[in-house]
């Protein structure tokens, strides 16, 4: 896989996924403001990719201020870490990310400015490496829940594309392909951005594992002749009684789940639960552009001009609907989360 996200030269270096699967193009961020921009237009989206980018943004305005002493340098970092922080609301990885960022630049408040900014990219590549290492640490843990000859539904797009690679519901996804079971994806569409269509089925695709795209509104229909055994999603955040922020459309899908007694787990590393948040209610959920709904790629109209829109970007599962949190450290009920995550608590 190409990479999501990589500190090139001087630069934050993109995959742009607002032009996939027909254009492989990548979006060089020379400022901070460019980092933040591509997250608010989902160029790079996907809650630890989220992190990774804000992470690398906050490395990038760093080098950019021109203070000579700590205080005038920390103020300016503050408010690059206001502006990036503003992008979008709901995924908890960008708070934990920018707050890491920030914890590291007090740790090196006695060093020289120059050592301080060197230091803050090697803390964002480390953000991106350990990514990485909790994705394949997620898939390690995961796999043995889909069976061979399963077919496992997935829904947006929890992939090496929303994360610095491997992914974490498709990361357990490729691992137990890669124990050599015969699996076979189901990947939701995923109105109204269509993140399973154009960058699940593509990625799934590159990697050669078997996948079927169908519309959201087929799955209860697969369910019911029982060609579906497992579902496994992403997360962009988890409360700490265990209700899961996801893409919009996620409920409906664990709700069908439930209906049809099949499982439906959700796989998400430490940085997307957020013990500070108490349940799924307190969740910020985005609403965005109402032209993603009334327009596919904001140019041809499937809805008359005026309608009224509404267009959450996520939605809220209940914890009583996931069999299962598939994390870096094992599998838990979503009630359980909290006695085993306490000491990483988000902050920020
Ligand atoms: O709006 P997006 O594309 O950023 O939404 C992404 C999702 O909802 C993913 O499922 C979630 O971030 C988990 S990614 C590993």
């Amino acid at each position: 896989m190409v990479p999501t996200v990589e500190w090139k030269d001087g630069v934050v270096r993109l995959l742009d996924q607002s032009r996939l699967p027909t254009q492989v193009e990548f979006l060089d961020c020379r400022d901070y403001r460019a980092v933040a921009q591509a997250i608010r237009e989902l160029k790079v989206r996907g809650a630890p990719a989220i992190g990774v980018t804000a992470a690398m943004g906050v490395a990038l305005g760093a080098h950019g201020v021109a203070a000579s002493d700590y205080d005038a340098f920390a103020k300016a970092v503050g408010e690059i870490c206001d502006h990036l922080a503003a992008s979008r609301p709901t995924a908890v990885n960008l708070f934990w990310a920018i707050a890491r960022m920030k914890r590291k630049m007090a740790t090196l408040k006695t060093q020289p400015i120059p050592q301080i900014k060197a230091e803050l990219v090697r803390e964002s590549q480390a953000i991106l490496d350990e990514d990485i290492a909790l994705c394949k640490a997620m898939g390690t843990e995961g796999a043995h829940v889909i069976g061979d000859g399963q077919t496992v539904l997935t829904h947006c797009n929890a992939g090496a594309l929303a994360t610095a690679g491997y992914g974490t519901a498709l990361g357990v996804i490729r691992a137990a392909w890669e124990q050599g079971k015969k699996i076979h994806v189901i990947a939701d569409e995923t109105r109204p951005v269509l993140q399973g269509a154009r960058l699940t089925a593509w990625e799934l695709m590159q990697d050669k594992i078997p996948v079927t795209l169908i519309t959201d509104n087929m799955a209860g229909s697969l369910m019911r002749q029982g060609k579906i055994q497992v579902c496994v999603v992403g997360a962009d955040r988890i409360a700490a009684n265990g209700d899961v922020a996801n893409k919009i459309g996620t409920y409906s899908v664990a709700v069908l789940a439930r209906a049809h007694g099949i499982p439906f787990y959700v796989a998400a590393p430490y940085s997307t639960i957020d013990l500070a948040t108490k349940t799924g209610a307190d969740i910020p959920i985005e609403e965005r552009n109402p032209l993603e709904v009334t327009s596919i790629h904001g140019s041809h109209p499937v809805a008359p001009e005026g309608v009224a829109v509404y267009n959450p970007a996520f939605d809220v599962t209940p914890a009583e609907f996931v069999t299962g949190i598939i994390t870096e450290r094992g599998i838990f009920k979503p009630g359980d989360l909290a006695g085993v995550f306490g000491a990483e608590r988000p902050a920020g």
